[in-house]
């Protein structure tokens, strides 16, 4: 979603913060703006344009047609008016003094812009953050400096923000506010900065600290004092982070997406080897208690989009480990419905970016009720790991294409290791059980090496079926859920109409949609119930209907007989069929999108972080 870049230092300005947007163009976004002030002219210059990154750059000649060595920049994904030059971000007051960038909603920015217009201000644009520039101006009127204007603003506003504000009479200083929006704060040399995100800033500087909800910073040349939300110091503690740069570039492959997809081998290596160890699971730094989670009565797992089918599968999966209950709900769902959750749940919160606004706030819901909370996050130091009683990193790596393969994956192995080390807690599952899956969890990452090997047979299916207007994926089970992530990964990136059914469910519409021309992705890994799946594949071909089935090595020739084609995937655990299925229909989407000449790493309207409600 949105993207927030600031820097104040020696160097110009404006090349860096188009530099830093660049890094942040996959969060999704539809234009982009820069303010920067040029000491010269004693004044801010601010440009925007409406669609990509490259259209800004291009009037800005790469940002060196603008002087000024501090300023703000900003990506914006449009919620309050349509995506134009006027709603684009920097929005600035009405002398021109003060620019402001922002992330998330202001929520009562019709009542502050009632007011605002009551006292003769004009407004520029349809968004809800011209609001705060005006805003600070008006409490300028006594001669109040920025810092206390933005304070002053700060009782006003309600809703989710992340600010970056600059003003003409304050040039050696830049403003940041966070509340419910992530912002981080950059420290280099003679210079400091301010990102949504930690990319943005990865080649300039790897120490950084992240801003807590209701504090606000000043940035200088000479370093950032933070304060609390009631001006306050306080003392951040600085971070440094190890992600490699080459992790977010693509490294000569096409698309972030199929890198990522081909990443996927390793980044199980890492999310999972080091957490088994001579039969066991080792959980690091695991201090929810035992006598804790021997008084559990029930699970339940809150997340959106692919996180959400993590969960699905989970469900499956845990509770046959630990027979008890395990509920699954979308975060934007779990936080309105008076949730049946208390001091004996467990309440699993998985998100790959750590800042879903639905997901943190069903968190904080959970955590308002009494439950403990465990998070499965891939980005370190992101809100809902900083919100959580216990952490579990999926350690994927940085993931930039939009929609997700690699997070995915090693949150689904992630969850399967939570699974196994409270099975052996509640001594729900025998040892050698557990054994068993565990020692197939270290086989594989190779034998997803030997699924991505066949890449070129599912660009074939790909091309044979990549024109069809609508696509039905279905099984039964563990196989439902991975449906769901498959068709969710068509749909995100292809733009094709697609839907997942449990293949039970068939019969009680869907099948009436089935016609000559009909795709069905038909999803038979769960061996138990490979006849019936079988059973519903002869359904859809009688009716003319296409099957693309995927199964095991073990039982690949007998679909084949009936299926019009069939992707193998290696046999392994039952439970662990999912971590070798998802990889064939992310790639199946992948190559459809590709043939359809789509923008695979950023698919239209979507965003990668989904920071608002
Ligand atoms: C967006 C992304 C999805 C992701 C979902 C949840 O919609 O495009 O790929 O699954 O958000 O994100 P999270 O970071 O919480 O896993």
């Amino acid at each position: 979603m949105c993207g927030i870049v600031g820097y104040i230092g020696k160097e110009q300005a404006a090349p860096l913060l188009l530099e830093g947007l660049s890094r942040l163009e996959y969060r999704g976004y539809d234009s982009a703006g820069v303010a920067v002030y040029s000491q010269r002219e004693g004044r801010l210059n601010v440009h925007k344009a409406k669609g990509r990154l490259k259209i800004l750059s291009g009037l800005l000649g790469g940002g060196d047609a603008v002087e000024g060595t501090v300023g703000v920049g900003h990506t914006r994904w449009a919620t309050h008016g349509a995506p134009s030059d006027e709603n684009s971000h920097p929005q600035v007051s009405r002398s021109g003094k003060i620019a402001v960038v922002h992330n998330g909603i202001i929520e009562n920015y019709g009542e502050l812009k009632a007011f605002l217009q009551s006292q003769g201000v004009p407004f520029a644009s349809e968004t809800d953050t011209e609001v705060v520039a005006h805003l600070v101006e008006y409490f300028q009127q006594d001669g109040a400096d920025i810092l206390t204007a933005v304070g002053r603003c700060l009782h006003r506003i309600e809703g989710a923000y992340a600010l970056g504000i600059i003003s003409a009479d304050a040039p050696d200083q830049l403003i940041a506010v966070r509340k419910d929006s992530p912002l981080i704060l950059g420290y280099g040399e003679g210079c400091s900065f301010l990102a949504s995100d930690v990319t943005a800033i990865l080649q300039y500087t790897r120490r950084v600290s992240y801003m807590d909800d209701g504090e606000l910073a000043v940035l200088t040349r000479d370093g950032i004092q933070c304060y609390n939300h009631l001006m306050q110091p306080v003392e951040k503690e600085i971070c440094a982070v190890d992600w490699e740069i080459g992790a977010a570039e693509k490294g000569g492959y096409e698309h972030f997406m199929f890198k990522e997809i081909m990443e996927q081998p390793e980044a199980l290596r890492r999310a999972v080897f080091p957490r088994i160890r001579d039969g066991e699971v080792f959980l690091e730094d695991f201090s929810l208690p035992e006598d804790y989670i021997r008084s559990l009565r029930n699970i339940h797992i809150v997340a959106c989009g692919s996180s959400y089918h993590v969960g699905m599968v989970g469900k499956y999966n845990l509770e046959k480990m630990l027979r008890i209950p395990v509920e699954v709900s979308l975060g934007s769902e779990f936080r309105y419905m008076d949730p049946i959750v208390d001091g004996k749940t467990l309440v699993v919160v998985i998100s790959q970016s750590g800042e879903t606004l639905d997901t943190m706030a069903a968190l904080r819901e959970a955590r308002r009720r009494g439950a403990k909370i465990l998070s499965i996050v891939n980005v370190v130091g992101s809100s809902i790991a900083r919100e959580s009683d216990q952490v579990l990193y999926t350690w994927a790596g940085p993931e930039i294409a939009v929609a997700t393969t690699k997070a995915y994956t090693t949150q689904l192995a992630v969850l399967n290791l939570l699974g196994l080390y409270l099975a052996k807690v509640l001594g729900s599952m025998a040892a050698e059980d557990r054994r068993e899956v565990l020692k197939d969890f270290l086989s594989l990452p190779e034998k997803l090496e030997r699924v991505l090997e066949n890449k070129d047979g599912i660009q074939y299916f790909a091309s044979q079926y990549f024109n069809r207007d609508s696509v039905f994926y279905i099984g039964r089970n563990i196989d439902y859920a991975l449906g769901l992530e498959g068709s969710l990964k068509l749909k995100e990136i292809s733009y094709v109409h697609s839907e997942a059914y449990a293949s039970g469910e068939l019969k009680h519409g869907t099948i009436s949609l089935i016609e000559p021309g009909a795709l069905v992705i038909a999803l038979g890994t769960c061996l138990r119930l490979f006849d019936k799946a079988m059973s519903n594949i002869v359904e859809v071909k009688s009716r003319g209907g296409d099957v693309l089935a995927l199964t095991t090595e073990s039982r690949a020739d007998e679909m084949a007989k009936t299926a019009s084609g069939v992707i193998a995937i290696p046999d392994a655990h039952p439970m662990l069929l999912p971590l070798l299925g998802a990889a064939p229909l992310q790639l199946y989407a992948y190559y459809v999108a590709l043939m359809r000449g789509c923008d695979i790493d950023k698919p239209r309207n979507l965003a990668k972080s989904v920071t608002v409600e």
